[in-house]
């Protein structure tokens, strides 16, 4: 890890500080670097109805959105407990929505410290769901052209 990476690890960890995670008690911050240099946090924000918790990772897309960015070079996870903690599916699939070679540093709660995971959100989704419009435009061709029915 370069320092830059290092500092948005221990970011994200201290970030972690913030979570309202009353039901889990497990804490998760997130620290989402973007590519004009400014670090967007997030944190696990959970609710009475369970499935209605946020995760850290998406807070901080949304964070970041709401501001006006949308180019990312890499995103730190840290969360309790010793070791990494990789995100969840659903947070890969909205990570990977903003790129393939986004950096995905996953760290526990020594923070850059202690043990951390790289790898990009491309390699953390294989076999993705990314660009429907493409089948969408591929299907809207063949339903004018030759190959749409029963030959
Ligand atoms: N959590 C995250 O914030 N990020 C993840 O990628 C995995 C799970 C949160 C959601 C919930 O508040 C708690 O961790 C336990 O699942």
């Amino acid at each position: 890890m370069n320092e830059e990476q290092r500092r948005l690890v221990d970011a994200a960890c201290r970030q972690r500080e913030r979570s309202y995670s009353p039901y889990s008690r497990f804490r998760v911050g997130a620290a989402l670097l973007g590519r004009s240099g400014t670090v967007y946090l997030g944190t696990n924000v959970e609710n009475a109805s369970f499935g209605l918790s946020i995760c850290a990772e998406r807070a901080a897309i949304c964070r970041a959105i709401a501001d006006g960015e949308r180019a990312f070079t890499a995103i730190a996870v840290c969360a309790d407990g010793g070791q990494p903690t990789p995100p969840c599916g659903a947070c890969r699939q909205v990570l990977l929505e903003f790129g393939p070679d986004l950096v995905v540093l996953m760290a526990g709660n020594r923070g850059a410290d202690g043990p951390v995971l790289a790898a990009t959100a491309g390699e953390l989704v294989p076999l993705a769901f990314t660009d429907f419009s493409a089948n969408l435009a591929d299907e809207r061709a063949g339903a004018s052209g030759e190959e749409q029915g029963p030959k």
